[in-house]
């Protein structure tokens, strides 16, 4: 599969690239629902849209950080051994220049002389022929192109002020070792997690959010004494993998491959990615690295300052080598969209319906009075307070009640709750499974423990 090729913004061509593929339509549904539904919108559309650049919308900001929350719940607060950091985004050359990115974070840009679009070396399927304007040998030759974003910081525009916006996250936490491992009295095996930001001029954008100049990274750097990083490693892979399952994704579309050792980055001695099928095929959806020692090594050397762990006790010292579980939240937001996503037949109708895990979904419930009547609707209103302190709750009085389910499960809402007029008789709703479409009578009294028991973390 190759994506095409795109630089900067240009008005005038297709909002989102989506290429040709053999599960198309679903692709295609999925991105049409989150534009329906206010998932994710092209960026700047009023003006033809900024290619490759997305905004996340009303229902796509809350699973965002549903996606960010239950990674970092399961990386972060579940683990006494991980602590998290919030770094710059904006970093000086030398950062860059230590991590080896000014000089191999590159990617193979060739050009066609016919029609001048630009694609990436590596991801030509016919190196010969131009996916666009189909000339043959009319690449030029490849030139190794650098993916960071380079600007300036104050008012001069001079190569003193140049700084970089982050490609990964990664050197925050690198930058950062000796400061936390002292702060936190911090002993290897130990791990800092970051959420954030990151920037990368790719020369290919494409396939809607899967690869994007601007995007969000979920990154551990697990610090491991030497001899034990193979063994941490493995683990990293099964957990990384796993946590993908917990989350909903069926087994059949994830796997893990092993890079070979022309696959992998600069600083590498072990990658395996855990792989997501895409409906263009298998891809990367995270990675996870043996970063051996190179990291800290190389800060050390730059920077002159001592980047190693000494062990009070034994007196023994070493610099620790890293274990990275490198993840992506918003393609990670897209391969949960894209597995969650069904549609079935229903009375005749077809039913388009989310199955995200509960953790996951926008809103974990709904709240709907069957009719817009004032008492009904401030007796719903009062329902919606009593439920919002635990979850997050849409609230919707318009259209018929089909329809609105309908739209809640174009949401992957797990459970509505109706308010109906024997409601105000007998103090009792009605809340319907989104999955079995099952509905359970019950008090109103008893509405949080019941969603408690189905919505437990
Ligand atoms: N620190 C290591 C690192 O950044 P990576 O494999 O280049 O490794 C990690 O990136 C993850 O970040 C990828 O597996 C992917 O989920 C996400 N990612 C990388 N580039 C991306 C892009 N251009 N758009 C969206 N997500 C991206």
């Amino acid at each position: 599969m190759v994506e095409t090729a795109s630089s900067g913004p240009s008005a005038g061509t297709p909002a989102v690239e989506v290429a040709a593929d053999p599960d198309g339509e679903r692709l295609d549904a999925v991105v049409n629902l989150c534009k329906r539904r206010g998932f994710v919108f092209q960026s700047a559309e009023i003006y033809g849209g900024f290619r490759s650049t997305y905004d996340y919308g009303p229902v796509g900001v809350l699973m965002l950080r549903n996606v960010k929350e239950a990674w970092w719940r399961s990386v972060v607060q579940m683990r006494p051994d991980v602590v998290g950091i919030d770094a710059a985004i904006l970093s000086p050359p030398a950062v860059w220049e230590a991590s080896g990115h000014l000089e191999s974070f590159t990617d193979p840009l060739v050009e066609c002389r016919v029609c001048g679009h630009r694609y990436r070396e590596d991801q030509l399927e016919d190196p010969e022929r131009c996916p666009n304007c189909g000339a043959t040998g009319s690449f030029s030759e490849p030139r190794q192109f650098n993916l960071m974003f380079r600007t300036h910081a104050g008012p001069v525009v001079e190569t003193g002020a140049e700084v970089y916006l982050r490609p990964e996250t990664a050197q925050g936490m690198f930058v950062n070792f000796a400061n936390v491992q002292r702060a936190c009295r911090l002993r290897p095996p130990f791990g800092i997690a970051q959420i954030g930001k990151s920037f990368r001029n790719e020369i290919t954008p494409g396939n809607f959010i899967f690869r994007t100049r601007e995007f969000e990274q979920m990154e551990l750097e697990f610090f491991v004494p030497p001899d034990e990083a193979s063994r941490w490693y493995e683990y990293w892979c099964a957990e990384r993998l796993g946590w993908y399952v917990d989350l909903g994704i069926p087994p059949h579309l994830l796997r893990l491959r092993e890079h070979g050792p022309d696959e992998r980055s600069h600083y590498s001695n072990a990658t395996s990615d855990v792989e997501f099928r895409y409906p263009w095929g298998w891809g990367e959806l995270e990675g996870v690295a043996n970063r051996t020692d190179y990291d800290l090594r190389r800060h050390a050397e730059h920077s002159g300052q001592t980047l190693e762990y000494s062990d009070p006790a034994s007196g023994e010292r070493y610099v620790p080598h890293v274990i990275e579980p490198a993840a992506g939240a918003t393609r990670a937001l897209m391969a949960f969209l894209l597995a969650a996503y069904d549609s079935e037949e229903v009375r005749g109708e077809t039913r388009t319906v989310l199955r995200l895990h509960h953790r996951l979904a926008p809103y974990q419930v709904a709240v709907l009075p069957l009719s817009r009547k004032e008492h009904l609707v401030a007796r719903a209103r009062e329902i919606l307070g009593r439920l919002t302190p635990h979850w997050m709750v849409d609230f919707d009085v318009t259209q018929s009640i089909g329809r609105r389910y309908r739209r809640q499960d174009e949401l992957g809402t797990p459970y509505c709750v109706t308010v109906d007029f024997e409601t105000l008789q007998d103090e009792a709703v009605t809340v319907r499974d989104r999955d079995s479409m099952a509905q359970d009578r019950l008090a109103i009294a008893d509405l949080v423990g019941y969603l408690h028991e189905r919505l437990a973390r």
